[in-house]
């Protein structure tokens, strides 16, 4: 199917392709890698000059800014009425180890490219329009994702800061107690919920439906979420060589038992009716990780969703389960880290209909859908009406350096954000 590059749109302003293309580009050599990889880890170097060079883009743009304690930025344009509570949009600038370039930046820029466009073009919004960046919104440094937002949200307890550890032992409540956030002062980051209209993040699908569907826009019904948590089996370590096999204590033997019992238990629940279920070990330490010594332990990261609340708890406690099992069988020891527990979230439909209603004004084909991503949305969800668009993802390739989405879907994307935007902030919901 060829598709049409350009639609008609509601307001005559279209947003700036070129500018919003040049943006990108250049948050994307920030942390670039192997293969066109990105790299930028929350709190690293990389991810901070990515902030940095928000903050001038919005500096550029004449936003007034406003940074919180995690490091949150916010770039304000005020409407005809300033006490008008505001329209955020905005994602995140973090990514995970040798992601792609387009999973954040293109909710973010793309917000503040909208902004630019409307004040270019002077069209009236009543609510102050906020283009946000939220710290930390991917998991693959401490485990703990949409870490920004859900201050914002008030949703962070210090309990589930527990076991946020980074690979090189570094704790996430240490972070965030040098930078002056601790338990007695952690709501303090929450945004008023009266300061607010809506939030709204323009995103890419990270999944192949809308590719296969032939559709350039979808719009979120609700976002599955996960469960989190770690096992570790603790057998011994031993020598290769000498340790005759009915005598060993192999945790990554065990480790393996259990990989395969959450393919095949996630299979079980993973279409619609059950819930969606989906489960990955993705991250595996193995110790003493040598080639002559029998793995005396392994630390498996578990990370288990759904879109719906029930199954994904029933399969995280499965698999919990499981662990025991086989550790009791295997007469080795076993821990259950938990490090965060979510539920999935529905988006707000009046945000929806508005971005739907465009859709069918313009002719565009989009197709109604929950994201099996996480998202800053399902936390800003708590607190204010939240929606989602999402764009095309090449193969439906995302957390890899194939991320790629057709820049004509981006502008599209940002295009209908900006329209959705500019309705929410004169409209009632
Ligand atoms: C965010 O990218 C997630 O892990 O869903
Ligand atoms: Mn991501
Ligand atoms: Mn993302």
């Amino acid at each position: 199917m060829k598709r049409t590059r350009r639609l008609a749109v509601s307001t005559k302003a279209t947003v700036n392709i070129r500018r919003l293309m040049r943006d990108l580009n250049a948050i994307g050599r920030i942390g670039i890698g192997d293969r066109g990889s990105v790299t930028r880890l929350v709190f690293s170097i990389k991810e901070l000059r990515s902030r940095q060079l928000l903050i001038h883009l919005m500096r550029q743009a004449g936003l007034k800014i406003h940074i919180d304690a995690i490091g949150n930025i916010f770039g304000r344009f005020e409407g005809s009425d300033p006490r008008a509570p505001a329209v955020l949009a905005g994602s995140h600038l973090d990514t995970v180890i040798h992601g792609g370039k387009y999973d954040g930046p293109v909710g973010v820029i793309g917000a503040l490219e909208a902004v630019r466009t409307i004040n270019e073009h002077n069209i009236p919004v009543r609510s102050p329009l906020e283009v946000v960046c939220f710290v930390g919104e991917e998991s693959s440094r401490f485990g703990f994702s949409t870490l920004g937002s859900s201050l914002v949200a008030g949703e962070v307890h210090p309990k589930d800061l527990t076991n946020a550890v980074d690979p090189q032992g570094t704790k996430l409540a240490d972070v965030l107690s040098s930078l002056g956030i601790a338990q007695r002062n952690m709501q303090g980051l929450r945004r008023s919920p009266k300061s607010l209209k809506a939030y709204l993040e323009l995103h890419i699908e990270q999944g192949p439906i809308l590719e296969t569907k032939g559709k350039r826009i979808g719009l979120v019904t609700s976002i599955a979420a996960p469960s989190r948590f770690k096992v570790i089996f603790k057998g011994q370590a031993d020598h290769s060589g000498t340790t005759p096999m009915d005598m060993r204590k192999d945790a990554l033997v065990a480790a393996a038992q259990l990989v395969e019992y959450i393919e095949k238990v996630c299979r079980k629940y993973a279409s619609m009716a059950q819930g969606r279920v989906v489960g990955t070990v993705g991250a595996m330490k193995i110790e003493p990780g040598v080639i002559n010594a029998v793995p005396g332990r392994t630390e498996l990261s578990i990370d288990i969703r759904g879109t719906s609340a029930q199954s994904k708890n029933r399969v995280a406690r499965m698999v919990k389960e499981q662990a025991r099992t086989i550790a009791r069988q295997r007469a080795i020891g076993v821990e259950v880290l938990n490090i965060r527990e979510e539920n999935p979230v529905p988006l707000d439909k009046r945000l929806l209909r508005v971005s739907r209603e465009l859709c069918d004004e313009k002719g565009i084909d989009y197709e109604i859908m929950p994201s099996g991503a996480g998202h800053d949305a399902m936390q800003m969800a708590k607190i204010t009406p939240a929606g989602m668009i999402f764009v095309p993802s090449k193969r439906g390739i995302s957390h890899n350096p194939l991320e790629w989405t057709d820049p004509a879907d981006i502008w599209l994307g940002a295009q209908l954000l900006m329209e959705t935007m500019i309705r929410v902030a004169n409209e009632k919901l």
